[in-house]
């Protein structure tokens, strides 16, 4: 079955608790941390991530737009998130990061920005739970989605078939009704959602309409 991940920079920040509850029944919450330095946007970082890891049951899953993140992303497992997703543009040691911060307990998981290939990445697909294709470019919700990364998330389908792995691809950036079929059909199985869920007067029956739509 498909995942839902909101993300909650959509969100109003001032009330995340509470848009948290707002999307009870999703798989996990997906938390944007940008950093100003490896995206133009500035979000939010390892305090907020603890007090939403304890304000909320749904499991945490950090995206982690920021330069350094074999220095940070431990730190994020240790406030409490059950998934982290490093960009591997920005990552010095791809594989002893994501073998560190399962070490720690948490789900490794890499993400590529849109210029960024999959096929240099093909052997160190067994170190990851998660690949995250990014389907905009990273730093801002509400942005339109790329078709032209459809061939990518198929190619990436095809290498995680082909080593038999179980890995989990994740698409990030204009996931919504109009896109979820197409991106599903591709490959993907985890979808975040920023502006798609929050946008909507219902975020509950958002969540449901999308995973319907990636189900069928
Ligand atoms: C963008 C973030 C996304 C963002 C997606 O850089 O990584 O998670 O929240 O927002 P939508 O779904 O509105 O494109
Ligand atoms: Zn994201």
């Amino acid at each position: 079955m498909a995942q839902i991940n909101p993300s909650i920079l959509s969100a109003d920040f001032a009330r995340l608790a509470d848009e948290a509850e707002a999307v009870r029944g999703s798989d996990w919450l997906h938390v944007d941390v940008m950093d100003n330095h490896f995206v133009p946007n500035l979000t939010l970082g390892i305090p907020v991530v603890e007090s939403l890891a304890r304000a909320t049951d749904i499991p945490l899953d950090c995206h982690l737009m920021i330069e350094d993140p074999d220095r940070w992303a431990p730190q994020y497992v240790e406030a409490g998130a059950g998934s982290i997703t490093f960009h591997v543009e920005a990552a010095a040691a791809p594989v002893r990061l994501a073998r560190e911060i399962r070490a720690k307990g948490a789900r490794a998981s890499m993400a590529l920005k849109p210029g960024t290939p999959i096929e240099p990445y093909e052997d160190l697909l067994p170190e990851l739970d998660m690949l995250l294709i990014m389907t905009v470019e990273p730093g801002f919700g509400g942005q339109a989605f790329l078709d032209i990364m459809l061939p990518k998330i198929r190619r990436t389908r095809e290498l995680i078939a082909k080593h038999d792995l179980e890995l989990w691809l994740q698409v990030d950036g204009g996931v919504s009704a109009a896109t979820i079929e197409r991106c599903a059909e591709a490959g993907a199985d985890v979808f975040v959602a920023g502006s798609a869920v929050y946008g909507a007067e219902d975020r509950a029956q958002a969540v449901r309409n999308l995973r319907e739509l990636a189900d069928k």
